[in-house]
């Protein structure tokens, strides 16, 4: 039977990452970190976890946009790091770290980065899209190419079995999934890095208050870490059916985005009343956003109390990332040494 370097633990392996962008709003945490919580909280028939997590912070890739000024990014990190945890990441389960800490990372890019062919990285869709939208940033350097592939590097260096990202991230497996085909099919004879699948995670169509997506360089967003009052003031402003006017007037629940905001949020109940209130003008758009409020007030309520327990403790957050930290080396530092030996680098 020939040697095969594959993971051979039972438990699926899951990784992912999220460039730190300062305190996360609600479209960060349904289109990501509310999908990791649920891998990670997955057990199976013996109640053991399903999965086996690793979530990161990449730092290195903010830096790939943001070189010219990085003052942000340090802070930045130490935000999403409590995000995380204030959003339930349990260290006890997952896997915690932020990626620059790791060499590794830079490494396995480096050595991809010796026969990646630039055609694969010039293609990749996120390039020029990119390019084009942050125009105020001079985006024509190598590290911003070479995002996808590093990447790469982040997702192989753990041979994980899935990796949960937002359709906007697939293309970026794809590569990753490219490169792993090119390295085992050219160095060594046993597939050494297994291609990883995507595991396409639903994300909800969530508008900002400007009716516009979330997103922070809209300025439209609502915080994980708002406190409730602000909660309820930014939702009070927030655009609603246009053609419904005054009050008297019904309005159309299908193209108002509060609507969304019920749809993902509300009970099946309170659907159906702003649905019925709406569409006969029985209720007002004032009272139909208290309950949007209420509702987004209780699903962050948990999040909020854990987050000031992070948040009074500094030393704790550090000691989680730096244990993290030594659980990601150890894995990392077992793909490197595989890898070092079937592409000819010495080992001593
Ligand atoms: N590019 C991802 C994003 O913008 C973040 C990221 C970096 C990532 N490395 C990763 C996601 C590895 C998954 C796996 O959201
Ligand atoms: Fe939108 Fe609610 Fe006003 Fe209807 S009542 S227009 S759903 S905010």
């Amino acid at each position: 039977m020939s040697k095969t370097n594959l993971p051979t633990t039972q438990r699926k392996r899951v990784l992912s990452g999220m460039r730190p962008t300062g305190k996360l709003h609600l479209g960060n945490y349904m289109g990501a970190l509310y999908n990791w919580v649920k891998l990670q909280n997955e057990v199976d028939e013996h109640g053991q976890p399903k999965y086996d997590c690793y979530f990161f912070i990449a730092d290195l890739h903010a830096l790939t946009t943001d070189y010219a000024d990085p003052s942000a990014i340090a802070e930045n990190t130490r935000e999403v790091a409590v995000d995380f945890l204030a959003a339930g990441l349990d260290p006890e389960r997952s896997t915690i770290f932020v990626q620059s800490r790791l060499p590794a990372h830079s490494e396995l890019f480096t050595l991809f980065a010796m026969f990646t062919p630039l055609s694969w990285l010039e293609r990749v869709p996120t390039y020029k899209d990119q390019q084009e939208q942050l125009r105020e940033k001079d985006l024509a350097t190598y590290g911003f190419l070479g995002y996808p592939l590093l990447q790469a590097a982040d997702i192989l260096l753990y041979k994980p079995d899935f990796v949960p990202v937002g359709q906007d991230q697939e293309a970026h497996v794809d590569l990753t999934r490219e490169v792993a085909r090119y390295f085992n099919s050219t160095y060594g004879h046993v597939p050494t890095l297994p291609e990883p699948k995507v595991l396409v995670t639903a994300s909800p169509k969530l508008p900002g208050t400007d009716g516009r997506k979330m997103s922070k360089s809209y300025g439209n967003t609502i915080l994980l870490a708002d406190p409730e009052a602000e909660i309820r003031k930014k939702l009070k402003t927030m655009v609603t059916d246009p053609a419904r006017v005054r009050r008297t007037d019904p309005g159309n629940p299908e193209v108002c985005p509060v609507f969304d905001l019920h749809k993902v949020f509300s009970s099946g109940e309170t659907r159906l009343k702003v649905r019925e209130g709406c569409t006969t003008a029985g209720i007002g758009c004032i009272e139909c956003k208290s309950w949007v409020a209420d509702a987004i007030v209780a699903e962050l309520a948990p999040i909020q109390e854990r987050r000031r327990i992070y948040e009074a403790d500094e030393k704790l957050v550090t000691d989680i990332l730096e244990a993290g930290k030594v659980k990601a080396a150890r894995r990392a530092e077992q793909t490197m040494h595989e890898v070092h030996a079937v592409m000819g680098l010495a080992s001593e």
